[in-house]
């Protein structure tokens, strides 16, 4: 991390000592951590994040991609005030539950019933509780750098090397019944399949936390007709494409229809959601009104569908509904990864500017990089490096992840990631 850093974060740095007293190495989540310490938020408006040091960072992580509006957009923010008045959680059915529900299934293409959660963890252990009570199978499949949450069932094959296991705690029996499979590679996922029985296959549309790296049609087709083949239930989890790719999702972008969509992150505006959603027929498995214990699969949860996050997402899938805010961002998106590519090349740095839509990363090696195998080969100290560098000159990304783009960021924010990356691109060719 530059210097200049650590000259201007004095304050982050003291409540850095005082939270590794507290939280394990000082933060809520491992990802948020970064060396020499994180700086400490004191308030968010727009594309930009504020330290309680008074520095200013135009926003790339927004909030693990959440908030593709911005930080606080007028509207959300309005119909939370409102929503503050009349009861923060009730514990009780209400109209809001039902209307963004009914938002859902106008805009993404699977859903028919939804179910919310609080979380996208959550939303993809009852997706594979669903999957598993429909198909009456025990074994689940995910793709290698394919990260959906800390649930024990998919969180494997996470990291390259793939076959370690990412936590402690995890169960023999868990690490047993989850298959990992070769993203992008439909005969290596045959392969993988043969002989086996499994109720699911969970995959991102596009790679998010695994580098920012989008699928192909043809392989989700490909998917889709094994699956059919071999009665597996398809799982998207779009808890960062849905309502970012296009306004039905990765779904509707790459033209391909799975049984179970899991949903989070824009969907609740800015506020803690998750959601799961599939026909009408497998989402009866839920309904206590139709099955009885052993046959029903459970869902629930204290502050499911709690209002704040309902009517925060609500307010933000009308704006984004009609796709034009979206469908501009892509194109910003795209304009970003050429003109990033134009840069390392410029300056012969070898780099892979990889992403969809707009999702884009940098991987620093010559190879291309299609897959999380092919990303885990590139140099991340190289990457940490460039995004350190930036953070210190005021462009904030996650050091080693997938940045985002939201609709509040100016022409002269653009502009600005631009030029540091042009600085650092420079300073690389001559060291
Ligand atoms: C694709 C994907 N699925 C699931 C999750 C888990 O969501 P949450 O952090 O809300 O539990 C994440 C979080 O980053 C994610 O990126």
């Amino acid at each position: 991390m530059p210097d200049s850093y650590v000259s201007k974060t004095q304050k982050s740095r003291e409540l850095y000592e005082r939270a590794k007293e507290l939280l394990p190495a000082g933060v809520s989540y491992a990802i948020r951590y970064f060396e020499p310490y994180p700086f400490y938020t004191a308030r968010a408006e727009g594309s930009k994040l504020y330290d309680i040091d008074g520095n200013e960072y135009i926003d790339f992580w927004l909030g693990h991609t959440a908030l593709i509006l911005g930080h606080s957009p007028p509207a959300v923010v309005e119909a939370v005030k409102k929503q503050l008045e009349n009861g923060t959680h009730y514990g009780t059915s209400h109209k809001l539950e039902i209307e963004l529900a009914e938002q859902i299934v106008k805009m993404v293409p699977s859903a028919e019933m939804v179910r919310f959660t609080s979380s996208g963890t959550e939303a993809n252990m009852y997706a594979i509780r669903l999957a598993r009570a429909y198909t009456g199978r025990n074994k689940i499949a995910k793709f290698e750098g394919g990260w959906h949450g800390g649930y024990d069932a998919l969180h494997i094959g996470v990291k390259y090397p793939f076959d370690i296991p990412e936590s402690a705690g995890l169960t023999t029996g868990a690490l047993q019944d989850t298959l990992v499979l070769p993203f992008g590679d439909l005969e290596g996922v045959r392969e993988r399949l043969k002989h086996q029985e499994v109720a699911s296959i969970t995959i991102e549309t596009a790679l998010g936390a695994g580098g920012g790296i989008s699928t192909k049609k043809g392989f989700l087709k490909g998917l889709r007709e094994l699956c059919d083949e071999m009665g597996i239930m398809l799982i998207f989890d779009e808890v960062i494409t849905g309502f970012r790719l296009a306004a039905g999702g990765g779904q509707q972008y790459y033209g391909v229809t799975p049984d179970i969509t899991v949903l989070g992150k824009i969907l609740g505006g800015g506020f803690p959601i998750g959601a799961f959603c599939a026909r009408r027929e497998i989402m009866k498995r839920i309904d206590t009104l139709l099955y009885e214990r052993p046959h029903f699969s459970f869902h629930g949860g204290t502050f499911t569908a709690n209002p704040i996050s309902m009517t925060a997402g609500l307010t933000t899938l009308k704006l984004l509904e009609d796709g034009q805010l979206i469908d501009k961002l892509n194109r910003v998106g795209e304009k970003i990864r050429d003109q990033l590519r134009k840069i390392f090349e410029a300056n012969s740095v070898d780099a892979q500017v990889t992403g969809v839509g707009s999702l884009f990363n940098t991987h620093f090696t010559k190879e291309k990089v299609n897959n999380a195998r092919a990303a885990s080969k590139a140099d991340k100290s190289k990457q940490v490096d460039y995004h350190l560098n930036l953070i210190a000159n005021g462009v904030f990304f996650l050091p080693t992840h997938t940045g985002a783009l939201s609709t509040a960021l100016s022409q002269a924010d653009i502009e600005k990631l631009l030029l540091e990356t042009e600085k650092y691109a420079k300073q690389s060719k001559a060291t």
